[in-house]
């Protein structure tokens, strides 16, 4: 199979590469691990970040720009961050008119906007509480209107490259097997790794940073790993995000004592490491909508009221809700500049993939989608435009592509129970690299992680699928980068906060950047 542009993976930044490649006349594949809502960019709640002002409250892409910068702790990046800040309304608006997303409107047919945290302005637009679905459903239906490819249930294995250029990549389809997929422009947006924290995160299963261990494995550099994002509030007992939207509707945390104890619009980074302080002096936390009119629970909240009441019997409006802080989003990701391009010709990375500083050590609520789809669209014109230059397709190595069949006959014939390695990883991650960080856990966890990589390697008594094995690499790389760039960074910023080290060092004021060995 041969392509002018090869796109991987279907969230916000896949879809939009794909359709602003197919759009500019390129011949385009997408190719997703398993279908086009499976991903988080379907599982986001509660909004797309745009200064677009509809609230007259006097929103401007310069406050934008200013809170993104502010909340990236001094490692945001400005070029970066302005580019977003500036293209975010045009693209918010085009989801609207163009692709036709049901946004919730105001009176007046304007984008209705919600507050969300680390910012005073208004500037979050939404569909409801269900805004990715809303937006996933519109691209995709997009994506079949333009007829490009879309390849389903394709696990990314491998980048193929030959002399410094991209070549296309190696996957497992769904009956086991390598394919090759050949490219003169390859795009990565598989999403992030906090997925990883299995039973501690917000994210579907599926999001374990596979495309970032492929870029490691072909020699990148990843950026800024350490910085993991938890989310304030998870559902507790349950891996259910109770959107920032709840807050911004104006939800409150109070303990079990009754008592509200942060200001619940603060950055995540700051409200989480709040909730944790009340976990460990033994109270419990809970986030209370009892004073939200039940008319705006109705509509702006709506699906949030039925999940907690299918998933643990409560009435929002009636009850506060216990919550925990959960894996959200990872910051880190295989280094590009602004525009999207790696050290590999011919290869992008977007979205939360990739990381050309755009978030700096944390994430604002919001800001993930609009940052997906201004960066997936640029990826896609640069993609093309590198195309374009190339007159002929670059044949991929003998060796490499042998290679990868032997990796998958090993794996097809080692018993590995996946699901357990999974598990540990998981546990691993959430106790020794989660909320609070130090450098003796730290240490502990890059031992483990070599103990289940050795371990790997013997049969065991229980087996598992040949893609979640390669999950289990994947996680293994991705693991041990992380831990390598948690415990280089030996002081506290952004969602990276090391007991002992509590305080920021400008010392460190710079990215870390980390290859696999
Ligand atoms: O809380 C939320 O709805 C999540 C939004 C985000 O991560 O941007």
């Amino acid at each position: 199979m041969k392509y002018d542009i090869l796109v991987i993976g279907s969230g916000i930044a896949g879809m939009m590469a794909a359709i602003e490649a197919k759009e500019l006349g390129s011949n385009v594949a997408i190719v997703m691990k398993k279908s086009p809502m499976a991903n988080n960019s379907f599982m986001a709640k509660g909004g797309i970040n745009a200064a677009l002002n509809n609230m007259g409250d006097g929103d401007s892409i310069e406050h934008h720009i200013q809170d993104t910068l502010k909340a990236g702790m001094g490692l945001a990046e400005e070029e970066a961050v302005r580019i977003f800040c500036e293209q975010a309304p045009q693209i918010v608006r085009e989801l609207h008119r163009k692709f036709k997303v049901p946004f919730t409107t105001l009176p007046d047919g304007r984008l209705a906007q919600r507050p969300f945290g680390g910012t005073k302005f208004k500037r979050t637009v939404f569909a409801a509480d269900a805004t990715g679905p809303a937006i996933m459903k519109a691209l995709n239906k997009a994506l079949n209107d333009l007829n490009i490819d879309t390849i389903k249930n394709h696990f990314a294995l491998n980048l193929l490259i030959n002399d410094g250029k991209i070549a296309g990549a190696t996957f497992v389809d769904e009956k086991g097997e390598l394919k090759v997929i050949q490219a003169k422009a390859v795009i990565v947006a598989t999403g992030g790794f906090a997925g990883l924290y299995r039973g501690h995160t917000t994210n579907i299963t599926d999001a374990t940073g596979d495309g970032i261990a492929m870029g490691l494995r072909a020699g990148l550099e990843a950026m800024d790993m350490e910085f993991v994002q938890f989310h304030p509030t998870g559902l507790e007992g349950t891996n259910y995000l109770i959107s920032e939207a709840a807050r911004g509707e104006g939800g409150k945390l109070i303990n079990s004592d009754g008592k509200e104890f942060v200001d619940e619009l603060n950055t995540r980074d700051f409200v989480t490491r709040a909730i944790v302080k009340q976990l460990q002096k033994g109270k419990k936390v809970y986030l209370d909508l009892t004073d939200i009119p039940e008319e705006i629970i109705n509509t702006k909240l709506i699906n949030l009221k039925k999940r907690v009441k299918s998933l643990k019997g409560i009435d929002i409006s009636k009850e506060p809700i216990p919550i925990t802080p959960l894996a959200h989003y990872t910051m880190g990701g295989i280094k590009t500049d602004t525009y999207c391009f790696t050290d590999i010709e011919g290869l992008f990375y977007a979205g939360e993939a990739g990381n050309n500083g755009v978030n700096g050590a944390n994430r604002l609520g919001g800001n993930s989608l609009s940052e997906g789809a201004v960066f997936g669209r640029i990826a896609g014109y640069q993609a093309v435009k590198y195309s374009h230059r190339q007159q002929t397709q670059i044949e991929p190595k003998k060796e490499d592509i042998q290679k990868d069949k032997e990796l998958i006959e090993t794996l097809k014939n080692t018993k590995i129970d996946a699901k357990k390695i999974k598990d540990e990883i998981g546990e691993i991650l959430f106790n020794k690299l989660g909320i609070l960080r130090n450098g003796y856990a730290i240490k502990k966890a890059l031992d483990k992680f070599e103990d289940i990589k050795r371990e790997m390697s013997q049969n065991h008594e229980n087996d598992s699928s040949l893609n979640e094995k390669i999950e289990c690499l994947n996680a293994l790389d991705i693991a041990k980068v992380l831990a390598k760039s948690a415990l280089y960074r030996e002081e506290s910023r952004g969602a990276h906060f090391r007991m002992d080290y509590p305080e920021s060092d400008h010392a460190f004021l710079h990215h870390t950047l980390e290859k696999l060995d």
